[in-house]
């Protein structure tokens, strides 16, 4: 369905545009779109860079502007820009800010819309449906304006957010993308893995920033790949500690807590349990099951030793444990 595709890109690019120049050239993109992102601290030369956009407060502007310009609404609905119910269409992302999510390559493929002002009943961001082209676990938003750096650098932050690639951007940082709203994928990895070997995870200050930093570990290793993890201060992103702080000091305060992943969950048992032996037992356990998964056995026994030093556990049990887990494996 080579064709269909390619309407289905069509419709997005035009959709892109349309956003953009209604951000940046109507009353209300201005006056609530555009200022939006300038509150935020975002330059134009950013907005510009990314494409950002405004969907106007209105049913189905974008819709009905889309129709009179000759796109379908078979493509509009199936991009999941135009809802229809009942016969009736309405614009999926009605009064928002809009990030387009662009390919590898920088087509559009989709859009992440955020409301403007924090409301309990609206969720803060609305993604498209997965379509033809758009398929959320092979996609990592700001990888085409990252590649060339995550190569130049060998190193890929990978962060939550829209805004947190955004900001780091602007600080100067360019190797960053984000999953935005799903967990990290093996797709998304492998995207990542034919750039660089290495990713430094950096999630949000906050207790699922950690639970998913957690999970994408033992993926990350499974590759064969690098994993080192960055956590935040609490209630701060990487997009807020980069506005609030200088690029040196950005650049300080990842060298400085940037942690190998054995030593982070060691970090993160002392910040917890220190004197639980239980728990100490569980975090061990943890980190061989991480230990199994690399598949290069030189790594598997540098890093059982590391454990064993910094747990203070005699490394023929761990040798045995991941015997046992790879044996389980099989
Ligand atoms: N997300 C989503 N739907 C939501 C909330 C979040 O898809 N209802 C995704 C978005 O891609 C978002 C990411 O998860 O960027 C991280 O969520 P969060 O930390 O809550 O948002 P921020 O990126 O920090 O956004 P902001 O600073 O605008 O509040
Ligand atoms: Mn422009
Ligand atoms: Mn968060
Ligand atoms: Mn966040
Ligand atoms: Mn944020």
């Amino acid at each position: 369905q080579a064709n269909e595709r390619e309407s289905l890109y069509l419709v997005s690019e035009f959709a892109k545009e349309y956003f953009h120049t209604t951000l940046l050239k109507t009353e209300e993109g201005k006056a609530i779109g555009l200022s939006y992102f300038k509150e935020r601290g975002f330059t134009e030369e950013t907005v510009e860079k990314f494409q950002l956009g405004y969907s106007p407060d209105s049913w189905d502007a974008f819709t009905s502007h889309a129709i009179k310009k000759g796109y379908k609404l078979e493509f509009l609905e199936k991009t999941g820009l135009t809802i229809v119910k009942e016969e009736k269409q309405f614009d999926r992302f009605k009064g928002r800010v809009m990030f387009p999510i662009r390919s590898m390559s920088g087509r559009t493929l989709g859009f992440g819309g955020r409301i403007l002002r924090n409301d309990k009943k609206a969720a803060k961001y609305l993604n498209s449906p997965e379509s033809d082209i758009y398929h959320k676990s092979k996609v990592l938003y700001g990888i085409y304006h990252a590649k060339q750096s995550i190569a130049k650098e060998d190193n890929c932050y990978l962060v939550e957010g829209y805004t947190d690639v955004i900001q780091f951007h602007q600080s100067g940082i360019k190797n960053v993308v984000s999953s935005s709203g799903t967990a990290l994928t093996s797709e998304q990895i492998r995207l990542i893995n034919r750039l660089s070997k290495n990713i430094t995870v950096l999630f949000d200050g906050d207790a699922a920033g950690l639970r998913a930093s957690l999970r994408g570990v033992d993926l990350i290793l499974e590759q064969g790949m690098n994993v080192k993890i960055c956590t935040f201060p609490e209630g701060e992103d990487p997009d807020s500690f980069a506005k609030n702080n200088s690029l040196e000091e950005l650049t300080l305060y990842l060298e400085e807590n940037a942690q190998d992943f054995i030593n982070f969950k060691a970090s993160l048992l002392a910040a917890e349990a220190k004197n639980d032996p239980i728990k100490k037992a569980e975090t061990i356990r943890d980190m061989v099951v991480s230990i199994a998964k690399i598949p290069d056995v030189i790594k598997q026994e540098v890093y059982l030793k590391e454990c064993s030093r910094i747990m203070d556990i005699s490394e023929e049990v761990l040798f045995n444990t991941l015997a046992q887990i790879l044996q389980k494996d099989k």
